[in-house]
């Protein structure tokens, strides 16, 4: 019978006999795959575990310092990078979504050859590909859609020449949860919301600047922190706010301003194929509009998105 512990117990006796010496390099995200890989290729080779993390100035605020904070913590060998100019430069002026994404991914694997690089002899990539991703490649939209585009084009970053090892492709999003929790893994970590690779960029629409990405974080945040202390967090698939670069009228005393919108985003789904909007209650969604206008700099207008997928998707890009 497939239990967590039997999983964990002959991935890691399977891990130690296929790798050896040898070491790994991996790429966190911060999200429930690749953590739960990570840890249990820690456990299997120790300190020949290389993760890196990268902070593409496109996460939730304070993600980066909160998630490299509980790496350290599980005892994983990490390095982190911040990379946020170079993805600041690459996005500056492209307004089109694929074309962000394309950049997004293109750095992603610039820095991250960069950073295996540096480690000696390396002799293997680890990934966080569960099940589904194997058999629904197709449904893959990230850097990893476009690490695969370069499989054909010859000239292959370094770090993708190595061997490939991943512990998690054979269990379903469940398991990997369950085995996660058997593994002590923060629960933090593993009841996050789905988060897309290319973050923040696909949440703010057309062009890319410092200045919204601070507007949608600090909108985000209070977006997402009050839907933990409401108690619904758990209850939604997935949330975010976005940030759309259209400007409305609001009132300051005798003033007229113009400023930018807000929407909030939650969905309940299985899988993400299709979506329908959550009927969070009034009192909470009164709540954060009001803390919204009150404390993001640049905002005056907060609306709820009440479209379901098909054929709204859960991203506005
Ligand atoms: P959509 O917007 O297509 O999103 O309804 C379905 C799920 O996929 C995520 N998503 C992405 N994930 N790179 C990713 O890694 C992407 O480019 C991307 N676009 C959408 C989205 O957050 C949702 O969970």
């Amino acid at each position: 019978d497939w239990t967590p512990d039997s999983f964990i117990e002959t991935t890691i006796t399977a891990l130690r006999q296929k790798l050896g010496d040898d070491k790994v390099v991996l790429g966190l995200s911060g999200g429930v795959d690749s953590s739960v890989a990570a840890v249990l290729l820690h456990q299997a080779i120790g300190k020949n575990l290389h993760c890196i993390f990268v902070d593409n100035g496109l996460l939730r605020k304070d993600e980066y310092e909160q998630v490299l904070d509980s790496y350290k913590h599980m005892g994983l060998n990490i390095k982190g990078i911040d990379a946020k100019q170079r993805f600041y430069d690459a996005l500056a002026g492209l307004t089109d979504p694929e074309k962000k994404r394309k950049a997004i991914g293109r750095v992603f694997i610039e820095v991250f050859d960069d950073a295996a690089h540096e480690v000696q002899d390396v002799k293997w990539l680890g990934q966080g590909t569960i099940y589904p991703d194997v058999i629904e490649s197709v449904s893959v939209k990230g850097p990893s859609a476009t690490i695969k585009s370069h499989h054909n084009v010859g000239g292959l970053p370094d770090f993708m020449k190595l061997k490939v090892v991943e512990p998690l492709n054979t269990l379903f999003k469940d398991e990997v949860r369950r085995v996660g929790k058997a593994l002590n893994i923060d629960p933090n970590i593993l009841g996050r919301h789905p988060f897309p690779g290319p973050g923040l960029a696909i949440r703010i629409l057309g062009d890319i600047t410092p200045e919204k990405v601070a507007i949608l974080q600090e909108a985000d945040a209070i977006y997402i922190n009050n839907l933990r202390s409401y108690g619904v967090y758990d209850k939604v698939w997935q949330a975010g706010a976005i940030f759309l670069p259209v400007q409305s009228v609001g009132v300051m005393g005798d003033e007229r301003t113009y400023e930018n919108v807000i929407c909030l985003r939650a969905v309940e789904s299985l899988d993400g194929m299709t979506a329908d909007w959550c009927h969070l209650p009034y009192d909470l969604l009164a709540k954060i509009s009001n803390e919204i206008i009150n404390n993001v700099k640049g905002i005056n207008r907060v609306v709820y998105d009440i479209s379901s997928k098909p054929p709204a998707t859960i991203e506005w890009e």
